[in-house]
């Protein structure tokens, strides 16, 4: 049973990743419906939240029915950092997660997300200050090194654990690495082998198939999955690789009348939450994994991510479950 500070988040949780732009609170609410054990809502800077910046305050919204949620923040410099850990408390979250993984450059070239992997003294004497400055577990998500050359995170999993860190997530790829080519969870596993390590080791990166969350349990060791790509637009990720382990067999796939209400779910939610506009523009990018595999489905999903109002988007779920009722996907 892993437990992240006194939260118990079951035998093997699957975690929704934090996700720029996704991991809003509709779609955190529907992965939790499909099964997702805890979720993160997407990076929130910490220089815009002290200055109080609009965009960065409203990330902080959670629903009750999400929990455990972890607010996600980022930022090099420990008095902002401080002073977010209080305004980010006051949001009521469960877990306070430090991003120390973004690879992007106007990120990094501040020495945030990734970019303290070039300073770990800095990454653990901040982890530490944070830990000190909040009664809720910090948690740290993070990627194998700054390069291949300069991997040291059995070293620094080690030392993040003993500043009172109450679990990591660590990304199989370097900061040198981006995206590109596989993610490794050799390294991840060797953290988690190391016999000084207690807390929980979430494996992260690649996980699209019930079978590599089962690798990342059995072959690896690790204490669950963090889970990004393969849940967006496709919520039931998390349902299908519970069943799968449950059963040892696939389920099968939403049909198209759980997709279009889902889908219609979420824009709601969304509209509810972040107004019309913003709501109609920011589901967009759900859409086509809602309805992937539908053969000539251009015209329908061109009507979904470019119509402005609403009510369009909704005629156009309506119109699609009519027409492809039927319709069995793989
Ligand atoms: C669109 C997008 C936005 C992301 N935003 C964040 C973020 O805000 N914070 C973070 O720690 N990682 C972020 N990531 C990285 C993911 O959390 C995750 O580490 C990465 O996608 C690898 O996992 P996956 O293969 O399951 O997608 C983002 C990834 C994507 C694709």
């Amino acid at each position: 049973m892993a437990k992240i500070g006194n939260i118990d988040v079951g035998e093997f949780p699957l975690l929704l990743a934090p996700m720029e732009d996704v991991s809003d609170p509709p779609f955190r609410a529907l992965c939790k419906e499909q099964g997702a054990d805890v979720v993160f809502t997407e990076f929130i800077s910490s220089e815009g939240l002290i200055r109080d910046a609009a965009k960065s305050v409203m990330k902080l919204d959670i629903y009750e029915k999400e929990r455990p949620v972890g607010i996600q923040i980022f930022g090099a410099v420990l008095d902002s950092m401080l002073q977010s850990v209080e305004i980010v408390e006051a949001s009521g979250p469960d877990i306070i997660d430090i991003n120390f993984g973004c690879p992007v450059k106007k990120v990094v070239s501040k020495g945030a997300g990734a970019g303290i992997l070039k300073d770990i003294d800095l990454m653990v004497s901040l982890t530490e200050a944070m830990v000190k400055h909040t009664k809720l577990p910090i948690t740290v998500k993070t990627r194998l090194g700054w390069d291949h050359d300069s991997i040291k995170i059995v070293e620094v999993a080690e030392r993040l654990q003993d500043v009172g860190c109450k679990a990591i997530s660590i990304h199989g790829r370097t900061r040198a690495q981006m995206y590109k080519g596989e993610a490794d969870w050799a390294p991840i596993a060797e953290v988690k082998n190391n016999p000084r390590m207690h807390i929980p080791i979430f494996g992260n990166g690649d996980v699209d198939t019930p079978e590599k969350a089962m690798e990342m349990r059995d072959k690896y060791g690790l204490d669950g999955a963090m889970i990004g790509r393969a849940s967006i637009g496709y919520p039931w990720f998390f349902k299908e690789v519970k069943h799968y382990f449950n059963t040892g067999v696939h389920c099968a796939p939403p049909t198209m009348q759980e997709r279009v209400d889902a889908a219609k779910r979420h824009l709601e939610m969304a509209i509810s939450w972040k107004g019309e506009k913003l709501g109609v523009f920011e589901t967009r990018r759900h859409y086509t994994n809602y309805f992937k595999g539908i053969p000539d489905f251009k015209e329908y999903r061109m009507k979904m991510v470019t119509s402005d109002d609403s009510a369009s988007v909704f005629a156009a779920f309506e119109e699609v479950q009519k027409l492809f009722a039927d319709y069995q996907f793989a």
